[in-house]
């Protein structure tokens, strides 16, 4: 067996993807076996050094500690003067390292001044607004390990069965806390680069944002194996439609992505259009449609995900228009595809998100950049083919990504450990174009139904677990049944909501008097 001699871990977010990778490692002994789940630590760990940078303030990844602040809405050309929002690289460019860095260290760093630009690029907020609660059932918006706590299987909830996001943003700080996580995190850290070196070490090149100062602290520290797990809900994806960057020129409050999406007040008595057909799209627009004086959508396809958009999106409330034809500069007006036109008050984007990795341009790339991206190179969206102590976590779309998340972490401690081996890169290419043919060489690649979830992606990860370690669908992968009537609840808040039956103050976490 190859050994990989991975003893130090550098982990690249602090999301659920993060916090489940560092948990993993944790727990995986020297000899291969695990303790995950038993409430103890290894003897012998594994690993003997583990970081993990978070650009925020806090861990917990979009649920992390939220406050009402919103990313810019769009970029405005003040700040991004472009046309291409489509372009990730645009949206969220690449940092160049300052000179002097390959001599740093934390305790040394190179200190750069204030940079305004990247501040306003950052992206670090999370979408989740205040009013948000969980898609998917509580049982499966947790890992395996962490408590299935009884007071959220309660029918009586208004939004059962599904979480308030302070909810769930609690039982990440509960879990960071009672696995005394926050030792091995580093907030207000950003990792910028990422470079294999000629001793077959990884060099992180990490800017600290002193939050006193405001100032940057840059730094190069080495590890022996990396995890990516930077989220994919960070940056969002804009259409380049003709006359765009124009438009937001000329009218700066009237373009706004979904994850800046905030304040119901913004919208009362407005003509609002929202761009999209997936869930972020059916979210807002339960919300939109009892305030705003109308609403218009414009979309492109079928949601293969959420089917009750199809007809949720179709109903007398909402001008259902094809796709944008262009903005006209001079009018104001937005034109249809199908030749009718409109002037608007406030355009919500709900058109995704990129995967987007500015950092690790070397290692990770794209197969045609968008909102239907896919990440090339690597195996069951966990492993790079060339170069097996490069870990990724949290690539996968699936109503399952909690327990998709943690297979993935597994595996990566398995074959980290030393206990599970991955079959040759060759075999590797082989998987990944089969997958190709068979998904498509786009985001369909890295989607699991719920259904297909276990069998497809879990179980073939679960193959390069540690040892001892049991299946993260052990328990829950008989209930799966429960995500199907969770997406009929969620129909059913829907309309409840637009026909305002529920308020928004009916379906968020009630305040104690
Ligand atoms: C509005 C919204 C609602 C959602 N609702 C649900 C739901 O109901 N149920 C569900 O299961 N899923 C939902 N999701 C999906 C959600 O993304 C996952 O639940 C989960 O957060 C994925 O975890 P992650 O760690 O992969 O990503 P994230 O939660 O995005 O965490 C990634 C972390 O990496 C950090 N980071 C990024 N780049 C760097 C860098 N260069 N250096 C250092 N740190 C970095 C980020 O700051 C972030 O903290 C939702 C997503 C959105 C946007
Ligand atoms: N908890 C919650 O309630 C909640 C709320 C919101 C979001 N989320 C989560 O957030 C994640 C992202 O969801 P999302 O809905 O924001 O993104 P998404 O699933 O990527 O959907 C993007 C939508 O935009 C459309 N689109 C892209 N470009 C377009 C164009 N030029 N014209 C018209 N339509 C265009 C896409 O259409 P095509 O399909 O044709 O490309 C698709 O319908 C998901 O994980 C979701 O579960 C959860």
């Amino acid at each position: 067996m190859v050994s990989l001699n991975v003893n130090s871990i550098g982990i690249i977010g602090g999301g659920p993807g993060g916090l489940a990778s560092l948990y993993e490692f944790l727990n995986t002994a020297k000899d291969g076996t695990s303790t995950v789940g038993t409430g103890t630590r290894p003897t012998e760990p594994a690993f003997t050094k583990l970081v993990v940078f978070e650009q925020k303030d806090a861990a917990g990844g979009i649920w992390g500690r939220n406050g009402k602040d919103a990313d810019l809405a769009v970029p405005p050309q003040s700040v991004l003067d472009t046309q291409k929002y489509g372009d990730p690289f645009v949206v969220k460019p690449t940092n160049a390292l300052p000179d002097g860095i390959e001599s740093s260290s934390r305790d040394n760093p190179v200190v750069t001044g204030k940079d305004t630009l990247q501040n306003e690029l950052e992206w670090k907020r999370s979408g989740v607004y205040p009013f948000l609660f969980t898609n998917i059932p509580a049982r499966f918006t947790r890992f395996s390990y962490q408590p299935d706590e009884e007071k959220y299987h309660d029918k009586s909830r208004a939004i059962y069965p599904f979480l308030y996001h302070q909810e769930l943003e609690q039982r990440f700080s509960d879990f960071i806390e009672r696995e005394q996580l926050a030792q091995y995190i580093r907030t207000n850290t950003t990792v910028e680069n990422i470079l294999k070196n000629s001793q077959g070490k990884w060099v992180v090149s990490a800017r600290y944002k002193n939050p006193e100062s405001g100032s940057n602290e840059w730094y190069q520290e080495e590890f022996d194996a990396l995890v990516v797990a930077n989220g994919h809900y960070t940056v969002p994806y804009i259409p380049e439609l003709p006359g765009l960057a124009e438009y937001n020129a000329k009218n700066p409050d009237v373009l706004v992505h979904a994850k800046s999406f905030r304040d119901i007040e913004d919208y009362r008595d407005k003509d609002v259009l929202i761009v999209g057909g997936s869930i972020s799209t059916a979210n807002i627009v339960q919300y939109i449609i009892p305030v705003a004086k109308s609403v218009t959508n414009a979309k492109r396809g079928k949601s293969l995900v959420f089917e009750f958009i199809n007809d949720a999106l179709v109903v007398p409330e909402i001008d259902a228009k094809g796709t944008i034809d262009h903005f006209d500069t001079e009018s104001g007006e937005v034109h249809f595809s199908d030749g009718t036109h409109k002037k608007f008050d406030k355009i919500i984007f709900t058109t995704g998100y990129h995967y987007h990795y500015p950092f690790a341009t070397e290692y990770l790339q794209l197969v045609n950049p968008g909102n239907l991206s896919r990440v090339k190179g690597l195996y069951y969206d966990t492993f790079y083919q060339n170069d097996p102590t490069l870990g990724t976590v949290g690539i996968a779309v699936s109503h399952l990504n909690f327990h998709t998340i943690e297979a993935s972490a597994a595996a990566l401690a398995g074959v980290w450990s030393g206990a599970k081996e991955l079959p040759t890169q060759q075999e590797q290419e082989l998987w990944e174009k089969g997958f190709v043919k068979a998904k498509g060489d786009s985001i369909f690649f890295h989607f699991y139904s719920h259904h297909d979830a276990g069998d497809q992606f879990v179980d073939k990860l679960y193959a390069y677990a540690p040892k001892e370690r049991y299946n993260p669908l052990k328990v829950e992968g008989p209930l799966v049944g429960e995500v199907d009537e969770g997406l009929e609840k969620l129909a059913e808040l829907y309309y409840l909501i637009k026909d305002q039956k529920l308020t928004i103050k009916d379906t968020s976490l009630p305040v104690e008097a």
